[in-house]
Parts: C-alpha cells; structure tokens; sequence
C-alpha cells in the first residue's frame, strides 16, 4: 500500500534547514529557518529559563500525566501577557498546545467541525505552513494579495477589499506582529480599520501571535490582537512561546477561543480537548513547566523580560545596518521581528547558496541567523545579487 505514495516536496524551510546542515564551510551563513542568533551566532537559552529548568528538575516529583489542559498555570501565567487587559474575560478559554503549530491546528480543527463550509481567508505570502494547516482541517482557503515585495508595501487596500468580501462565518487569518515572512506590520489605524471590518462582516478572526515582545515591545505586538478582542465577539488566539522563551525545540504554546458567552466557550473547550486528545492526547510538558515558571516569579519574569528586550534590540540593530547599506535596502528599518523579504529572484537566492549564505527562495531572510562577525559580509553579497 505504501510504496504507491508520490515523494513530496518537503516544506521549504524544512529543506533549508538540510541545505545548511549538509554545508561544511564553518562561515556558512543561516538566515533561514526562524531562529533567534546572538552577536556570536548562538541561540543561547535564556538565562532566566536555565534558572526556572534547574528549579524544575530540582522540584519535580513525578512526570505523571497532566490530562488534556496540559499544565493550567501555565495556560493561566501566559494569558495576561498574550490578552492584557482581556485577560480577566470569562469568555476566553485557554488550553496549552505543541507550540504555535499545535495552538493552529486546533484552531482550524474547531472551526471545521463547527462550520465545514467556512472560507479561510489568508493574505500572501504567509508563513508556509498556514496553508497546509488550514488545509488538513479541510477548510477552503481564499488567498488575497497582502504585501508587494517590490514595492516593500502593505497591500492594505487589497486586504481590505478581501476582508470586506467574506461572508458571515468566514474566518480572517491574522498575524498578530512581525509578520512572517515579510516583517510588515499593520499600524494601529489600519488594526483598527481590520478589526472593525472583521467584526462588521461577521468573520471570524484567528490571531497568529508567535513573536510577541520581537518587534515593538510585549505591549506594543499585541495592540492589535487586542483591538479585535475589543470588537469581535468570537476569536481565536493561536500562541508561540518557542521564539520569546528560546524554547524551539520544546515546542510550548497556547489556545485561546473566545466566544460571545461563557457556556459557549465551556462547550468549545470541550470539542478542543476532543481535538487534542486525537492529535496529540496531551500536549508536552517540560518547556512549559519552566516557561511557568518564569512567569510566576517576579524576578525571574523581570528577567526574562530583559533579555527579551536584548533580543528585540539586536534585531532592531541589524535591521538599521542592513538598511544603512544601500537606499534600496531602506525598507529593512521599517519592518519588525525577524524576517524581511530581500527584492532578489529566486535564482539569486539558489546562487547565494553557492557563497553559503542560505535564504528561503522567496527571500525571506533571519535578520538575526548572522553573527555580528557576518553582516557585512550578507550585506555585500546582498548587493552583488540585487546589482547583477
Ligand atoms: C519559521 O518561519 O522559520 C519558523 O516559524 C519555524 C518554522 O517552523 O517554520
């Protein structure tokens, strides 16, 4: 049966991850896959974490299962950071998923068995992964322009034009901050603009937020998730830790379902937990238990949110010198977390692979895969590409 299967082209970021794994030189250049990279090149884990792993091993008695809630405290410590000021709302249940894919999944998995025949509106590009996600909980999706690479502009009247087409049900994928893979975000007036349409049209909005604290501040990179919590009665809130907590690898994230009143969220949460107990039973523990703890300790949390901070600067810092460099790159200071998209061909991209500087083919790049040690070159190969 199996040997009928047709090989599949692996996931783009995935293949990029093997390209650079398969290059021997030791200056290789990363900029691929989506991990944060200290001035020498390093994804440390956080110190704060470190801490809160060793008090964790320290104290952990028994690794018995939790159940399907995964570990609620955790889900409970994360929400204010993630809802803010919805935090205290009855009407938004939570529940702790395999990291931002596992939170999606679900997500699109609820709405289905909800409402199959919803359309799932989705701008371009998107994180590569949307798709497939949407598409294994057998939803349609529409796609509409959302940035024009050369331009290096939202296409926001087209966004609006694709929002103000959904019907009563459809559901509006959203990236909370730094987008994925363009790093363009929306401004508060056109979060407004989408929230109040995404509420007068009747769709359902599901917010992607995996790089809160990355582009503007904690604050800041929710602003707009919050001001569609402000005017949608249902919402869905698919949360990553792995980048903000260093925790990749652990996956850790969250669920958050919002609907207009509490007996409906309770029952939603049960068709949640129906999902999970099918996909994953419970979610996994210890990158939680840790990132709980963290969140629970004042001076821990203090911490943590510095070196969050000393994250966001780098990439802050990157950005304004690659933009620095050539008035064509300007356009890098303008963007927030950790992807930009380069204006070069994907045949450029490939023959920077032969300089080992590894890219997704759309020209997306990690603004922070490069050692401190590495940027000028990037940069001038960059150049070289755009020039030639
Ligand atoms: C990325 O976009 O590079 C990250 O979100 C990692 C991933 O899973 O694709």
């Amino acid at each position: 049966i199996l040997d009928t299967l047709p090989p599949l082209v692996s996931d783009s970021l995935l293949a990029i991850i093997a390209l650079v794994n398969a290059d021997p030189n030791p200056d290789k250049i990363d900029v691929g896959v989506g991990v944060y990279r200290d001035g020498q090149g390093r994804t440390p884990i956080p110190a704060s974490l470190k801490k809160a792993e060793k008090r964790l091993w320290e104290e952990q008695q028994t690794k018995a299962y939790l159940g399907g809630y995964g570990d609620v405290r955790f889900t409970a410590a994360i929400r204010p950071v993630a809802l803010g000021r919805h935090a205290d709302d009855a009407r938004i249940g939570g529940v702790q998923t395999p990291g931002g894919c596992g939170a999606l999944a679900l997500a699109f998995k609820l709405i289905a068995a909800a409402r199959p025949e919803a359309r799932v509106l989705i701008g371009t590009p998107t994180w590569p992964n949307h798709q497939p996600i949407v598409a294994g909980s057998g939803l349609r999706i529409v796609e509409y322009p959302f940035y024009d690479r050369d331009g290096t502009r939202i296409r926001f009247e087209e966004m609006v034009a694709a929002l103000k087409s959904g019907e009563r049900g459809d559901v509006a994928l959203l990236h909370g901050c730094c987008h994925n893979p363009t790093g363009a975000d929306l401004d508060d007036e056109q979060w407004s603009e989408v929230a109040q349409i995404v509420a007068e049209r009747g769709l359902l909005p599901v917010v992607d937020l995996a790089y809160q604290g990355l582009g503007r501040g904690f604050e800041e990179d929710a602003a707009g998730l919050h001001k569609v919590l402000d005017s949608s009665e249902e919402a869905i809130v698919a949360y990553s830790c792995d980048k903000n907590f260093g925790v990749y690898r652990d996956r850790v994230g969250a669920l958050f379902v919002k609907t207009g009143v509490e007996a409906a969220t309770k029952h939603a949460m049960t068709h949640v937990l129906q999902i999970a107990r099918e996909q994953w039973s419970m979610p996994p523990d210890h990158g939680a238990a840790a990132a709980r703890i963290v969140l629970e300790d004042p001076l821990l949390k203090a911490e943590w949110l510095e070196e969050v901070a000393a994250m966001r600067d780098r990439i802050n810092s990157i950005r304004a010198r690659i933009a620095a460099a050539d008035p064509r790159l300007a356009f890098v200071a303008e963007q927030y977390g950790m992807f930009s998209m380069l204006p070069l061909s994907k045949d450029q991209v490939v023959r920077l692979r032969d300089k080992s500087i590894y890219m997704a083919d759309s020209g997306r790049f990690n603004v922070v895969g490069m050692s401190n040690g590495q940027v000028d070159r990037f940069i001038a190969a960059v150049i070289e590409a755009m020039d030639g």
